[in-house]
C-alpha cells in the first residue's frame, strides 16, 4: 500500500521550528538537529513550508528563485543533506510548491516591469490598462498599479503577483522546478492554493464584492477559482510524477466547500490526497462532527483517494484556542480576538479531538506545536507582526503570525532552546510549562499523548487506511469500530457515558470510575478501545 495513504504528516513551519544559528530564525540546520525528535514522536513524514529564496514578504509565499534556499534557512546543500538526514531517520520531505504567484523581486516579474506595456514579459503576468473589481485575499483591492499606469493582479499581498497559466512559458518553467526537486529526492509536493491557477478568460468582475476578503469561507465558484482548466495541469503534472520512481505524492491545498468539486482534484489522474478543511471548520458537536466525517468519507471513496484530517495550520487559529471557545469553528481571525477562551476546555477538547482524528480512516496532519498544545497568541507587539494581513486590513485582521510563534523546547525563559539568540516572533514568558522537554517526561503531557496515540496508530492493523462502522450511541457521543478489534468512542455531551465492551488501549482523560466498578468516559474525553483478540 502507497505510504501517503495513510500517513502522519508533521507541518514543520520552517522559520518558527529551530534556529541553529542564531539569527532569531529557524533553519535547515536547526531542523536538522531535531530529526531524532520527530522520529520519536512517530511521523512518517515532513511537509516544510517554503523554504525557497524569498523577500519573505509572505513568510516565503513570495517566491523569488525556485531553485534556490533562502540564505536565512541554509544552502542547497543543506536542503539535500536535510533530505538524506530525514530518510535516513525513516521520514519522507514534502516540499510546498507556489505556483499561483511568484515575488515581485522574481526576476520575470522585474523583466515584465521594465519591458513596459504590452510586452511579452508582461504576458506571464496579468498586466491590464483597467483593473477589475477583485479584493485581495488579505484585503484590500487585488490591484496594483506600476509607474507607466498598468495594473497587475495579486490575489494575496501586492508583492506576490499572480502568474498566468495560460502561458506555455509558466507552465514548463513549473514541471521544470518540479523535476528539479524531484531530481534531489523530495517525495512530493504540497501544492499552494492549488484550485486558483487558472482564471476566466478576460479577467470578468465579480457580482457583488464587498468589504475586505480575509475570511476562509467559500462563497462558490468564481472568476478566479476552481475554473475546469485548472485540472489539465495536474494531470499533466500527474504524468511527468509517475514517470519517477519511489511512490512520490501531489498534496492540494483546496479551500472548496463543495465536496463535488473538491473531489474533482483527486481523480485518479490527478493529485493524490487534499487537506480536508471541512473538519476544522466544524463545530465540536457530534452530529456536526459525525456529517463532516460520512461527507469526507463519501467524497472521497468516489474518487478512491484516501481522506485526511486536519486541525491546524499556518494560517488558521490553533485549535487548543477554538476549542476553548463557545464557537470552536474556524471562519476568520477577525472575530477570534475577543472572545472569551477557556484553555483548560480547549486543551482536553484537543486531546480528544486528535484521537478521534488519528483513529479515522486516512492520514492526519500535526502542525508544529499542536502537539505541545501551543495556544494563539493574541498580545503580540504590533510591530513584531510580519503577516501582511495586519497591514492590508489596516489592524482590523491580527493577521497568522499568532499561530506561527517559535516553538518552545527547553529551558525556563524565552527563548525556550530556539535558539541562541532570541525568536523572530516574542513567546509568551508562560510556555515554561510547554516546553518539548518539560512534557516529553510527563505522561499526562499533551505530547506523550501525541507520541503514544502515534504509536499505536502505526502498529494496529485497523488504524490508517480502510472502512470504519458507526456504533449505536446516546446523543452526543461519537462511536466507531474498525475491523480487527478496534473501537473509538468521543464524549460531546456534558454527562459521562458508558462504553461499549473492549479493554481501554488510550484514553484522552481518566476515567470516571462507577460505583458498579466500570470505567465512564467524562465529557469532551475520547478512548481507543480494543474490542476483540
Ligand atoms: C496559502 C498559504 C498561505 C499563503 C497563501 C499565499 O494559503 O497556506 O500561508 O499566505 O497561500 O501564498
Amino acid at each position: 500500500m502507497s505510504w501517503w495513504r495513510d500517513a502522519a504528516i508533521y507541518q514543520v513551519y520552517l522559520r518558527s521550528f529551530t534556529d541553529g544559528d542564531g539569527d532569531g530564525l529557524g533553519d535547515l540546520r536547526g531542523l536538522e538537529s531535531r530529526l531524532p525528535y520527530l522520529r520519536d514522536l512517530g511521523v512518517d513524514a515532513l511537509w516544510l513550508s517554503p523554504w525557497y529564496r524569498s523577500p519573505m514578504a509572505d513568510g516565503g509565499y513570495d517566491v523569488t528563485d525556485y531553485r534556490a534556499i533562502d540564505p536565512a534557512f541554509g544552502t542547497l546543500q543543506d536542503a539535500e543533506r536535510l533530505i538524506g538526514a530525514a530518510h535516513q531517520h525513516g521520514l519522507k520531505v514534502i516540499v510546498d510548491i507556489v505556483p499561483n504567484h511568484t515575488s515581485d523581486q522574481h526576476v520575470w516579474f522585474q523583466e515584465a516591469l521594465r519591458a513596459g506595456p504590452g510586452s511579452p514579459e508582461r504576458e506571464r503576468y496579468h498586466f491590464r490598462d483597467e483593473p477589475n473589481n477583485w479584493l485581495s485575499r488579505f484585503g484590500g483591492p487585488a490591484w496594483s498599479q506600476v509607474a507607466d499606469g498598468q495594473w497587475y493582479l495579486h490575489l494575496f499581498d501586492a508583492s506576490q503577483p499572480d502568474l498566468n497559466w495560460e502561458h506555455p512559458e509558466v507552465r514548463a518553467e513549473f514541471v521544470s522546478i518540479l523535476r528539479f526537486w524531484l531530481d534531489r529526492g523530495v517525495d512530493g509536493f504540497r501544492i499552494d492554493v492549488a484550485a486558483r491557477l487558472v482564471k476566466e478568460a478576460g479577467l470578468p468582475d465579480k457580482p457583488g464584492q464587498v468589504g475586505p476578503v480575509t475570511s476562509f469561507e467559500d462563497t462558490g465558484p468564481g472568476p478566479d477559482k476552481d475554473r475546469p482548466e485548472v485540472h489539465d495541469i495536474y494531470r499533466d503534472w500527474r504524468r511527468m510524477l509517475d514517470g519517477y520512481g519511489g511512490d512520490r505524492v501531489f498534496i492540494g491545498e483546496i479551500w472548496l466547500d463543495d465536496p463535488e468539486r473538491f473531489a474533482r482534484y483527486l481523480r485518479p489522474d490527478e493529485l493524490h490526497t487534499a487537506f480536508n478543511f471541512a473538519f476544522l471548520k466544524c463545530p465540536w458537536e457530534a452530529g456536526e462532527l459525525r456529517a463532516v466525517i460520512d461527507r469526507t468519507l463519501a467524497t472521497h471513496a468516489r474518487v478512491g483517494a484516501p481522506p485526511s484530517w486536519v486541525l491546524s495550520n499556518h494560517d488558521v487559529t490553533r485549535h487548543v484556542t477554538r476549542y476553548g471557545r463557545e464557537d470552536t469553528r474556524f471562519v476568520k481571525r477577525i472575530r477570534d480576538v475577543e472572545a472569551p477562551t477557556d484553555l483548560d476546555l480547549g486543551r482536553r477538547r484537543a486531546r480528544a479531538a486528535v484521537l478521534l482524528d488519528m483513529a479515522l480512516p486516512g492520514g492526519v496532519y500535526v502542525y508544529q506545536g499542536e502537539e505541545l498544545g501551543l495556544p494563539e497568541v493574541f498580545d503580540l507587539p504590533d510591530e513584531a507582526r510580519q503577516d501582511p494581513v495586519f497591514a492590508r486590513t489596516g489592524g482590523a485582521d491580527p493577521g497568522r503570525d499568532g499561530c506561527r510563534v517559535p516553538l518552545p523546547w527547553s529551558g525556563d525563559a524565552p527563548p525556550f532552546g530556539f535558539g541562541a539568540n532570541g525568536s523572530w516572533l516574542p513567546q509568551p514568558p508562560e510556555w515554561h510549562e510547554l516546553t518539548a522537554d518539560r512534557q516529553a517526561v510527563d505522561p499526562a503531557s499533551m505530547l506523550s499523548l501525541y507520541r503514544m496515540a502515534l504509536r499505536i496508530r502505526r502498529e494496529e492493523p485497523a488504524l490508517g487506511d480502510g472502512g470504519m462502522r458507526w456504533l449505536e450511541s446516546e446523543a452526543g457521543v461519537l462511536a466507531f469500530e474498525r475491523e480487527p478489534g478496534f473501537a473509538c468512542v468521543v464524549n460531546l455531551s456534558d454527562h459521562p457515558v458508558a462504553l461499549p465492551a473492549g479493554a481501554p488501549m488510550l484514553a484522552s482523560a481518566a476515567l470516571v470510575e462507577t460505583a458498579a466498578g466500570e470505567g465512564k468516559l467524562p465529557p469532551d474525553a475520547a478512548v481507543w478501545l480494543r474490542t476483540s483478540g
